[in-house]
């Protein structure tokens, strides 16, 4: 099929477009041409780039009949952040696509209230971003529920993978918390460090496209959770950091108002996203339609990242890799 992947060199990219490849598909790779993917470049042998930045062709009323007059078979769009960018999307590619494919995130539940969450449970986050990001789910699954569209929603949880920092156990991006648990230095946790994180390599993310891809009878029309097979509490995830560098880990607890003043305001920003929704996916749905199977744990896929950040010096402590 020819498959136009629209975001492609980031974290999904990186991996999506090698994997397109392998299933014999021709790849059109989307993007304004700024960065090369986190790795294997070289093998994206016959893949078509097209260099444009959306923002600025939607402004022009342009981007959806550029995508349109690449005549994809297949679009995933990793890159769909506003309802506002629908209209060009749907009067350009309805009627002219076989498949849809729209990265969504876990982000849409909001605070998690039954766990693991399926995809059944009510969309009620309270930012922007998870708000926008569900509205765009419901209209696109209503267009295919409706005979209109032949879309598909994939829901990643916090993206992981060697390349870039993945959320820290205190639910932020301070890479400081590897080095003070590798040591076996104390560690402070907001609340009793019992908010959960729930992570999903990005190879496995690029799996679930693949599948559903694969799979249109079982994929159009529905929504899958994308994650690993279960999400870590903030305590759990630093005792099992800890114990790769065969130290204990040391924790100590501290209510929110005042955790929240013991780091920077950024820190305590980023934290405050993650804790205060708790994600915790099922990926029930995603194993019985697509035979999703994650290859890695969250604890698998952060442990490869941590390990390129050392080698890359940009965390202090041994590295992780017997070679
Ligand atoms: N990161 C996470 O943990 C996470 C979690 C859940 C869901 N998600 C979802 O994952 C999707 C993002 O995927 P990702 O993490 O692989 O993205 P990413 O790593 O941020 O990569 C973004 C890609 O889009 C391109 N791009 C950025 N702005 C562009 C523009 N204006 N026009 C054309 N291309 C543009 C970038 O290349 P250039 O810079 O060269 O243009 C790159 O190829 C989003 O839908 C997000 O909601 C992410």
């Amino acid at each position: 099929m020819r498959v136009v992947v629209i975001g492609a060199t980031g974290h999904i990219g990186t991996y999506l477009v090698p994997r397109l490849l392998k299933l014999g598909h021709e790849v059109v790779a989307v993007s304004r041409g700024n960065r090369e993917p986190y790795q294997g470049f070289e093998q994206w042998k016959g893949v078509e780039l097209l260099h444009l930045d959306r923002v600025a062709e939607e402004k022009k009323g342009a981007f959806g009949k550029a995508i349109a007059a690449l005549e994809p078979e297949a679009v995933i769009d990793l890159l769909l952040f506003h309802p506002s960018s629908l209209p060009q999307i749907l009067d350009s590619l309805s009627g002219r696509i076989k498949h849809y494919l729209y990265c969504g995130t876990m982000w849409i539940y909001g605070p998690t209230e039954k766990a693991p969450t399926t995809e059944e449970e009510p969309r009620r986050a309270e930012d922007d971003y998870g708000q926008e990001k569900a509205e765009i789910e419901a209209r696109l699954l209503e267009e295919a529920r409706r005979g209109k569209f032949p879309a598909t929603a994939l829901h990643p949880g916090h993206i992981v993978g060697p390349g870039w920092p993945p959320i820290v156990p205190a639910g932020n991006l301070n890479l400081e918390i590897f080095e003070k648990l590798g040591r076996g230095e104390e560690v402070c946790l907001p609340d009793h460090g019992l908010a959960t994180l729930h992570h999903v390599h990005a190879d496995d993310v690029a799996q679930a496209f693949g599948l559903a891809l694969e799979k249109p009878a079982a994929a159009i029309g529905e929504n899958f959770n994308v994650v690993s097979p279960q999400a870590l509490t903030l305590r759990g995830f630093c005792r099992e950091v800890a114990a790769w560098f065969g130290a204990e880990a040391s924790l100590s607890y501290l209510d929110w108002n005042q955790w929240k003043e013991t780091v920077s305001e950024y820190e305590a920003e980023v934290t405050w996203e993650h804790i205060r929704n708790c994600p915790c996916g099922s990926i029930e749905k995603a194993r019985r339609l697509l035979g999703y199977n994650p290859r890695y744990s969250s604890l698998e896929a952060v442990h490869e990242s941590l390990d390129w950040l050392i080698r890359q010096g940009k965390v202090r402590l041994p590295s992780l890799t017997r070679v």
